[in-house]
C-alpha cells in the first residue's frame, strides 16, 4: 500500500493486517498519510506472521528493517475470542485448558513477542507510536460482570505486557508511545455473535477513523496508557 507517485518516507506496520479493524486501519492509514508505506502483515501476507512461531515475527521484523525508514507506527490488531476450541465462558465449569493456553498464546504472548521484536525497530529520536489493540474486558476494574474467563485474562495479561514494555521503552526511546486500546464494539467476525442489540456498534471503518485521530495525536504522556477509542483512560 501507499501511493505509486510518492516515494514514501516512513512505514506503519499493521499486523492482523487481514483482520476487519487491522484492514480498515491500513486502508485509513493509507488515505490519511499518502508519504506513508502500509505494511500489511497477517499469517496469509506474503512475509507471514503467525503470532504462534516466534521465528515468523523475528524474520518479519528483519524484513521491515531491511527497508532502512522510520517505523512511525506499529499497530497489532490481532486477537481471538472464540474459534472452534475457544467459546468465552459463562461458568468456571467451562473453562478448558487448551483454549486458555490457545487464548494466552495468541492475545497476550504473541503480542508481547511482537513487542520485543518490533518495538526495537522504532526511531531512537522522533515520535512514534505502538499500538496493541486490547479489550475493555481485560480491566481487572472494570469486572462486574463475571465470565469470559480466559480472553479477560488474556487481555490483562496483555496490558501488563505493555505498560512493563512501555518503562524499558522510553529508557532508549524517549518519544515513543507505546498503549493499549479497546477500540470499541465493533462489528467484525470476532465479536458478530456477542454483540446485542442497543450495543453502540461501530463499523471498522468508524473505529479505524477514531483510531487514526487518537495515535495521530497521541503524545508522551500517554506511554503506557490504557484507553478507548474516545480516548478516555480505562482503569486496569
Ligand atoms: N470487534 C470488537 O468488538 C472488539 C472489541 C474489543 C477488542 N477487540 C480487539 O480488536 C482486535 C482485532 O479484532 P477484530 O474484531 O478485527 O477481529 P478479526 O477480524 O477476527 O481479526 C483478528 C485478527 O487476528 C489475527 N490472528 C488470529 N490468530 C492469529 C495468529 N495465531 N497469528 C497471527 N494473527 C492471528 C487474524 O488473522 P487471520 O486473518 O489470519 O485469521 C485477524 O487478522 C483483537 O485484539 C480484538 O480482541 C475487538
Amino acid at each position: 500500500m501507499g501511493s505509486p507517485d510518492i516515494s514514501p518516507s516512513s512505514l506503519t506496520v499493521v499486523i492482523g493486517g487481514t483482520g476487519s479493524i487491522g484492514s480498515a486501519c491500513a486502508e485509513e492509514f493509507n488515505y490519511r498519510q499518502p508519504d506513508t508505506e502500509i505494511i500489511l502483515l497477517g499469517r496469509e501476507t506474503e512475509s507471514g506472521i503467525d503470532l504462534l512461531s516466534e521465528d515468523s515475527i523475528s524474520k518479519a521484523a528483519a524484513k521491515v528493517a531491511a527497508r532502512k525508514l522510520p517505523v512511525a507506527s506499529v499497530i497489532v490488531a490481532t486477537g481471538i475470542l472464540h474459534n472452534e476450541l475457544v467459546r468465552p465462558e459463562k461458568t468456571w465449569k467451562q473453562v478448558n485448558q487448551e483454549a486458555l493456553e490457545l487464548l494466552f498464546r495468541v492475545n497476550s504472548i504473541g503480542p508481547m513477542l511482537v513487542m520485543k521484536h518490533f518495538l526495537p525497530l522504532l526511531p531512537k529520536s522522533e515520535k512514534s507510536v505502538f499500538a496493541c489493540l486490547s479489550a475493555r474486558v481485560g480491566s481487572i476494574a472494570d469486572n462486574g460482570l463475571g465470565g469470559w474467563y480466559g480472553y479477560r485474562a488474556s487481555k490483562a495479561a496483555l496490558n501488563q505486557f505493555v505498560k512493563t514494555a512501555s518503562i524499558e521503552l522510553s529508557r532508549t526511546r524517549p518519544e515513543a508511545i507505546c498503549m493499549a486500546i479497546h477500540p470499541g464494539t465493533v462489528a467484525t467476525r470476532l465479536s458478530d455473535p456477542f454483540t446485542k442489540k442497543g450495543l453502540n456498534v461501530l463499523t471498522p471503518r468508524d473505529c479505524a477513523k477514531r483510531l487514526y485521530k487518537l495515535l495521530n495525536a497521541a503524545d508522551i504522556q500517554d506511554n503506557g496508557g490504557f484507553f478507548d477509542y474516545e480516548k478516555r483512560r480505562i482503569p486496569w
